[in-house]
């Protein structure tokens, strides 16, 4: 077996906030192999762009405190110092956030900011990193690469902005990718053409993909396997296939709307819906129930066990034989 490019261990983040001490990731345990796609979804607050904030060291200290292990090739981000993380971002890990204003710089052209991560980590000359610069804004779509790369980032629009952020995260051929709603904001020919690209740097450099995403469309596209988180746990993963076709927890069967008090309006393609099918909302993360964390919206709930004693995510049998766990005192089949 090819070991793995991320080995996350019973993540916990914590936030000091006004109201209290929130817990967003509550012991996340997850790996991503060469090469592979993880969708990590969950309705809005479910913990997942804190999580992979917290892999990346971009919490502020004062506010977060994080524990467990998060091994990137072996080594442990989660205790790296600040400087061998600014090494490791980029080359070791890119990340792709929602809003590319935070990525990029007010102040500089976006061909400068593309060639210097380029010259920071590779050994191209001045002109060479220019025209792979180019280059790379054509791959993601780009009109007129040569162009833009005089523009700064507020000359562009915002859908040309996110695929500058997504130039640049591909840019040094990154061992692992984070997309946290990297292609939300654009329209699905575009998002399409970025898919593609994703999949290209995988087949050529093994890179390690989570993707985050609420629109389960677009995991079952893209995910070799999926992660549904729900008040900063992992409630099931396993294969795309498993999790979509056989989900077990009951917050996964009411996201895919197929439980029958939960139905979704079906799409007119029959297109998978977007995480906004299941009634009621998700619990603070200062206020998390006892027991079981998706008790209190569950429309299967049994016994007094859902609400004192929390499930523990387990192996449970499915069709495929492959690994498929879930938490919960319910839904097996
Ligand atoms: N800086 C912060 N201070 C306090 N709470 C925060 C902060 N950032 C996120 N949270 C809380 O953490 C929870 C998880 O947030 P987030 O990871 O952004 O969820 P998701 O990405 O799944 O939508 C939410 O309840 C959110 O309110
Ligand atoms: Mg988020």
């Amino acid at each position: 077996m090819t070991a793995p490019v991320l080995e996350v261990e019973d993540l916990r983040v914590q936030l000091r906030t006004p109201r209290g001490t929130a817990h967003v990731v509550n012991g996340l345990s997850y790996t991503v192999g060469p090469g592979e796609t993880v969708a990590v979804v969950g309705e809005s607050g479910s913990g997942k762009s804190v999580s992979v904030l917290a892999l990346l060291g971009l919490l502020p200290p004062r506010v977060a405190t994080v524990s467990g292990r998060a091994l990137l090739q072996g080594e442990d981000l989660l205790t790296m110092g600040p400087e061998r993380l600014r090494q490791v971002r980029g080359p070791g890990a890119g990340m792709v956030f929602q809003d590319p204003m935070t990525s990029l710089n007010p102040v500089l052209t976006v061909g400068k900011q593309i060639v210097e991560g380029l010259l920071a980590h590779g050994d191209l000359s001045k002109q060479a990193a220019r025209r792979r610069a180019a280059e790379l804004l054509g791959e993601v779509g780009l009109p007129d690469p040569e162009q833009a790369l005089d523009r700064y980032p507020h000359e562009l629009s915002g859908g040309m902005r996110q695929r500058v952020v997504i130039a640049i995260a591909l840019s040094n051929s990154p061992a692992l990718l984070i997309a946290d709603e990297a292609t939300t904001a654009l329209d699905v020919t575009v998002q399409a053409q970025i898919i593609d690209l994703v999949e290209k740097l995988q087949a050529d450099h093994g890179t390690g993909v989570i993707w985050i995403t609420h629109d389960l469309g677009v995991a079952a596209g893209i995910a070799d396997r999926v992660l549904v988180m729900y008040g900063g746990r992992c409630v099931e993963d396993g294969t795309v296939d498993d999790v979509l076709e056989h989900p077990a927890h009951p917050y996964t069967r009411g996201l895919l709307g197929s439980l029958p008090d939960l139905a979704a309006p079906a799409g007119p393609d029959g297109e998978l819906p977007d995480l906004t099918t299941v009634p009621g909302l998700p619990p603070p993360p200062t206020d998390l129930p006892a027991g079981c964390v998706f008790w209190p919206r569950c429309p299967v709930r049994g016994d007094a066990r859902c609400e004192t004693e929390q499930p523990p995510l387990v192996q449970i049998g499915g069709p495929s034989g492959l690994p498929h766990r879930a938490a919960t005192w319910c839904g097996h089949e």
